[in-house]
C-alpha cells in the first residue's frame, strides 16, 4: 500500500531474481521424462547467451528481452513476488494469499536427504566409445561392435564428507558410471581405488559409523577409525592405499577408476569370465600433499576446488576422459588362483591378468541444474544388462540390495522414472509396476496391470535368463576358511611398489593421522605395520610407541575376527 492504495499489481522490474528483471526461460528444463514425451537432446535448448560470474556457474539470460509471466505451480499468473496479502499496511497477513504459502511451503521442501555415504559430489555427462570389439567375453551391446557410442552419466564423489564438506581432504572417492545401453542401464558404481576395506557386507555400517561423525560430540574422531580397521586387519590394504600419496586426489579428474569387485562376462554362447574395471585417467594422476591440501582447504574460495575444476574444465571444453581397460579371468581360475577374487581386499596381480584395452569414456557435458541432474541421479551395482553380471563377491551382494533401498528412502519409489536415471537406450515396458509417490508420465495408462493376462502385455524372455552358477559349499556364516583371504601379503606388495620416499611419506601421513589415538589402538597398529613390512613396523613403533611395548606381545588382539569359522 501506499497513502492507503493498494501497489500497482503489475510485475516490477525488480520483482524477478535475475539483474534487470529477466528471468530465465522455460527452455532451460530438463528434457521431459520419456513416458510423459520425446526427450529433448542435450544442447536443444533454446537462444541462450551464457555470463558467468566469478568464473564459475551459468547463468542463461533469453536474448528477446521480454520476460513472461511468473505462475503458481498451477499455472496462474502471479500478481506479486515480493509483497505478502496483509490486511492493512500494518496488519497480519492473509492466509488466502496462495502464493505466499504455496513459495514457502515449496522451498521448505527444497531438500532430499542427503546420501547415507558418498554425499559430496559432482557429476558430468558424455559418452563411452568402444575401441576393441569384445564380444568374444561379452555379449554386452556397448562393449560389442565397432566405435560402439553408449551415453554415460558419471559421479564423482567423496565417501564420508556431508555434502557441504570440503573437497581437499583425504578420503576414497566415488566413480559411478550410468551406461545408457540398448538393453538397459548399467551402472559401475565404483571408487579410485581397486580394492575396499571389508571383505563382507556385514560390516559396512559399523565401518561408516567409525569413519563417520561420533554420536556424542558430532565430530570425526581418528580414534574411531584406528579402532574400527585394527580390529579388522582385512582393511590393511585399502588404509594403506587410503594413507599413501593417493589419499589425496589433486581433482577428480586426475583420478583413476575401479569397478574394484571381479564382475561375471558371459557371451552370446554363455560362456563366463570374471572381469576387472581400470579407468586410467588421460589427464595423468596428480595427487595432494597434505599440506597442499590444508592449504587449499584454508581457502574459503577453493572449498569445493574440485567440483569447480571439473565444472570448468568441461566448461571450457578441455578433454577429459579415461581409458578403459579390463582384466579377464578364465571361469574356472577363480578356485586355484593364489588370490581369492571374490575378496574385494585383493586385486588380480597385473603379471597374472593382464589390461586388455576397450575403450575410452569422455565426458563433455556439465549439468544444467544440480538436484535434478546430480543429486537425484541414482546409481546402483544392481542396475545391470545381458552380458554382465555380479560374482560371489560378499561385499558386492550385499551392495545389491542397498543402494536402491537408500534411493527408495531418498528420492522415492518411482526414481528410475526421473529423467536422469531413466533408460535413454531402450524404452521401460512394465505396466505391472505401477503407482507410488509420484509416478512420472502416463503411469502405465488403461493397460493392462497384471501378468499374466490376455490383454497382449509384455512377457519375460528365457533368452535373458542369467547364466547358472554352481553352488559348492553348504550355507553357513563363513569367515576366513579361504588361505587365499590371508590379510597381508597383498599390503605388503603396495608397501613395496612405494618406494623409499613414498614409504616415508606413508609413515608420516601415519603417525600425524594417529595423533590423538590412544596407546592400546596404537599397539595394535602398530603389530598391523609389523606384519605388513618389519621395517614398516619398526619405524612407526619408534614414532607412536614411546613406552617400548613391543606391540606383537602386548596381549591387545582382535575378537571375533579372529575366529575363523563362525558358522557351520
Ligand atoms: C556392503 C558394502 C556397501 C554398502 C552397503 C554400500 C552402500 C551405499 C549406499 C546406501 C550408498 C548411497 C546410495 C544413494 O543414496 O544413492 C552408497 C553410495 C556409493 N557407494 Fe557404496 N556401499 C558399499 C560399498 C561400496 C564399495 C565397495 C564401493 C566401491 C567399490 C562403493 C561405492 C559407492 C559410490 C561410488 C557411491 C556413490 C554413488 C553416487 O555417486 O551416487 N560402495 N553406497
Amino acid at each position: 500500500m501506499k497513502n492507503g492504495k493498494p501497489l500497482d499489481p503489475t510485475p516490477k522490474v525488480a520483482d524477478s531474481y535475475a539483474p534487470g528483471g529477466v528471468t530465465p526461460p522455460d527452455d532451460r528444463r530438463l528434457p521431459p521424462n520419456r513416458m510423459g514425451g520425446a526427450p529433448r537432446p542435450p544442447g536443444a535448448d533454446g537462444p541462450i547467451t551464457a555470463e558467468k560470474p566469478n568464473g564459475f556457474g551459468k547463468h542463461a539470460w533469453p536474448t528477446d528481452g521480454k520476460p513472461g509471466t511468473l505462475t503458481l505451480r498451477n499455472g496462474a499468473p502471479v500478481g506479486s513476488n515480493e509483497h505478502s496479502l496483509t490486511a492493512g499496511p500494518f496488519g497480519p497477513a492473509l492466509v488466502e494469499d496462495a502464493w505466499l504459502l504455496e513459495k514457502n511451503a515449496h522451498f521448505n521442501r527444497e531438500r532430499v536427504p542427503e546420501r547415507v555415504v558418498h554425499a559430496k559430489g559432482a557429476a558430468a555427462f558424455g559418452y563411452f566409445e568402444l575401441e576393441h570389439d569384445m564380444s568374444k567375453y561379452t555379449k554386452a551391446k556397448l562393449f560389442n561392435g565397432e566405435r560402439t557410442k553408449t551415453e554415460v552419466a558419471v559421479r564423482f564423489s567423496h565417501v564420508i564428507a556431508e555434502s557441504g564438506g570440503a573437497d581437499a581432504y583425504r578420503d576414497l572417492r566415488g566413480f559411478s558410471i550410468k551406461f545408457h545401453t540398448p538393453d538397459g542401464n548399467w551402472d559401475l558404481v565404483g571408487n579410485n581405488t581397486p580394492v575396499f576395506f571389508l571383505r563382507d557386507a556385514m560390516k559396512f555400517p559399523d565401518l561408516i559409523h567409525a569413519l563417520k561423525r561420533d554420536p556424542q560430540t558430532h565430530l570425526r574422531d581418528n580414534a574411531k577409525q584406528w579402532d574400527f580397521w585394527t580390529l579388522s586387519p582385512e582393511s590393511i590394504h585399502q588404509v594403506l592405499w587410503l594413507m599413501g600419496d593417493r589419499g589425496i586426489p589433486a581433482g577428480y579428474e586426475y583420478m583413476n577408476g575401479y569397478g574394484s569387485h571381479t564382475f561375471m562376462w558371459y557371451n552370446d554362447a554363455n560362456e563366463k569370465y570374471w572381469v576387472k574395471f581400470h579407468f586410467h585417467s588421460e589427464q595423468g594422476v596428480k595427487t595432494l600433499s597434505d599440506d597442499a591440501a590444508g592449504q587449499i582447504r584454508a581457502d574459503e574460495a577453493k572449498l569445493d576446488s574440485y567440483t569447480q575444476s571439473l565444472f570448468n574444465r568441461i566448461d571450457a571444453g578441455e578433454t577429459t576422459a579415461w581409458k578403459l581397460s579390463v582384466q579377464v579371468m578364465p571361469f574356472d581360475e577363480a578356485f586355484t588362483y593364489k588370490y581369492d577374487p571374490f575378496d574385494v581386499t585383493k586385486v588380480l596381480l597385473h603379471a597374472d591378468y593382464p589390461l586388455i584395452p576397450v575403450g575410452r569414456l569422455v565426458l563433455d557435458r556439465n549439468p544444467t541444474n544440480y538436484a535434478a541432474e546430480v543429486e537425484a541421479l541414482a546409481f546402483a551395482p544392481s542396475n545391470l544388462v545381458p552380458g554382465i553380471h555380479v560374482s560371489p563377491d560378499k561385499v558386492l551382494q550385499g551392495r545389491l540390495f542397498g543402494y536402491q533401498d537408500a534411493q527408495r528412502y531418498r528420492l522415492g519409489g518411482n526414481h528410475q522414472q526421473l529423467y536422469v536415471n531413466a533408460p535413454h537406450a531402450t524404452k521401460v515396458d512394465n505396466p505391472y509396476e505401477r503407482d507410488g509417490g509420484m509416478p512420472a508420465g502416463d503411469n502405465g495408462g488403461a493397460r493392462v496391470n497384471y501378468a499374466p493376462n490376455s490383454h497382449g502385455g509384455p512377457v519375460a524372455d528365457p533368452k535373458y535368463l542369467e547364466p547358472a552358477l554352481a553352488l559348492r559349499d553348504a550355507t553357513g556364516r563363513y569367515a576366513q576358511t579361504d588361505r587365499r583371504n590371508d590379510d597381508y601379503s597383498q599390503a605388503t606388495l603396495l608397501y613395496k611398489t612405494m618406494g623409499s620416499e613414498g614409504q616415508e611419506r606413508l609413515v608420516r601421513t601415519i603417525a600425524t593421522h594417529m595423533q590423538t589415538v590412544p596407546p592400546p589402538i596404537r599397539e595394535r597398529a602398530v603389530a598391523m605395520f609389523e606384519k605388513v613390512d618389519a621395517t614398516f613396523g619398526r619405524r612407526m613403533a619408534e614414532i607412536l610407541l614411546d613406552d617400548g611395548v613391543d606391540a606383537s606381545t602386548s596381549g591387545i588382539r582382535p575378537t571375533e575376527h579372529a575366529a575363523n569359522l563362525i558358522g557351520p
